[in-house]
């Protein structure tokens, strides 16, 4: 299967972190949201016209979700997007290729349910692995045909038809599924009502609404009104996620504070920071402003001692990307740490739980598998040799582990791209910051 995934990237030299080793003290910003960089792209591909998008993310899944777009006639610029409309998006003539993003090929899938071609989305190796059975349910219900194969994973099928509003239950707390529902149903005849269970980021409903297309029933029902889509323009803030890893160096280093000023502060976002503030590290949330009615504000945190606490239920959906981090401070965190109701995270860029375990144990901590979820003993980590795995999360939590470890070597870091190229550089300033 082609893959546009850059060759080799899990062979790259190994890169060997050595923390600060005294308090350090920054104060910076972080590229432009990953989820809400794919969601601007997206629905100023869908809008006939040109929409103004300041300040997107520089990792390679939102490259990947400009290269489709461009394939399927949107003319994508580094801060605007011109396209005839989503009506207008012609047939594509080779398969549409998400390389690692789940989310480009997820929400893409929604958009392009009632265009009248066959597409074809697949995606590198991990992509390729990845559950999209869940995608097929959902867009049926408004009368989509989408087929993925026997094993539920890609290449995802699309033959495009005319679409009808129908009230839709997404069995998980899933943005992707919710979003590629809403993305087909804009498109269709007639209203459309997702439902799912709580602690999605909510950041599509919010801007939908703020555009007219839509409006919230209840805290998971949300109501999506079909219409063309109007241009628009929207500076995007930092990704709270990215943000997560010189949070979580900071809380490692008792003295040492991070300020990263104007991230999303969607409170499917801010579980990592529940998670901190809960461990004893100082939080401070500062909000500033709202995008497209979806809240941004500076967050300072603070290190100090920390203890271990619980992780489930809706706060395992508000942090699940940053659980590989939870379990690198949770190392330094007096007691147990354990995280229930995660087994989601079996379904990402990795099997996450058992990435997350090997990280631990590989830098000298101790770490117990569940079914879904793990335990950390905070008995402290010494530093070590860590395979990234393919995951960009896992080579940056590792990364991070170094901020109180000895010194970390990440094999095949060069994922981290995946999300934040400039990450390697921006930690080692952080650390040497006065
Ligand atoms: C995302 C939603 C989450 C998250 C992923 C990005 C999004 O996935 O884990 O990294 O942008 O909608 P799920 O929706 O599958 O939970």
């Amino acid at each position: 299967m082609p893959s546009i995934a850059p060759p080799g990237w899990d062979d790259r030299p190994m890169i060997r972190f050595h923390g600060p080793q005294r308090p350090f003290h920054a104060d910076l910003t972080v590229p432009g949201d990953k989820s809400l960089s794919h969601r601007a792209l997206i629905l100023a591909a869908m809008a006939a016209g040109r929409s103004m998008i300041e300040g997107r993310g520089t990792g390679a899944d939102i490259a990947s979700t400009c290269r489709l777009l461009e394939q399927l006639g949107a003319s994508v610029e580094p801060e605007a997007v011109e396209s005839p409309g989503v009506v207008e998006w012609s047939p594509p003539s080779v398969p549409l290729d998400a390389g690692n993003s789940g989310t480009t090929i997820r929400l893409l899938t929604g958009a392009l349910a009632a265009r009248p071609f066959r597409s074809t989305l697949i995606g590198d190796a991990s992509l390729m692995s990845r559950p999209m059975q869940r995608l097929v349910g959902p867009l049926g219900k408004l009368g989509a045909r989408v087929s993925v194969s026997t094993a539920g994973t890609p290449p995802v099928i699309v033959d495009g038809t005319p679409l009808y509003g129908a009230p839709v239950r997404v069995p998980m707390a899933s943005a992707q599924v919710r979003t590629a529902v809403a993305l087909a149903a804009l498109q269709a005849d007639g209203s459309t009502v997702v439902d799912s269970p709580p602690g999605f980021r909510d950041h599509t409903e919010r801007w939908l609404t703020h555009l007219g297309l839509g409006s919230s029933l209840d805290e998971t029902r949300f109501r999506i009104d079909p219409g063309p889509i109007p241009s628009f323009r929207v500076t995007l803030p930092g990704d709270t996620s990215s943000a997560s890893f010189l949070w979580a160096a900071a809380a490692l280093g008792p003295g040492s504070t991070v300020r990263v000023r104007s991230v999303s502060l969607n409170p499917g976002r801010t579980g990592f920071l529940d998670v901190l503030a809960a461990m004893g590290a100082e939080v401070e949330i500062v909000p500033t402003a709202a995008v497209l009615g979806d809240p941004v504000g500076d967050v300072t945190v603070t290190g100090n001692r920390l203890t271990g606490t619980i992780i489930e239920g809706e706060l395992t959906v508000r942090t699940l990307d940053e659980l590989p981090l939870v379990a690198v401070v949770a190392a330094f965190a007096a007691g147990a740490t354990t995280v229930r109701d995660a087994a989601e995270l079996r379904t990402k860029e990795s099997d996450r739980i058992a990435a997350t375990v090997g990280m631990i144990r590989a830098l000298g901590g101790a770490a117990e598998p569940a079914a879904s979820g793990l335990v950390v003993e905070g008995t402290g980590l010494t530093g070590g040799v860590v395979a990234a795995d393919g995951d960009h999360r896992i080579a940056m939590a590792a990364a991070v582990a170094a901020t109180r470890s000895g010194s970390v070597v990440v094999e095949g870091f060069e994922v981290a791209a995946v999300s934040w190229p400039e990450f390697e550089a921006v930690l080692e300033e952080t650390w040497s910051s006065p």
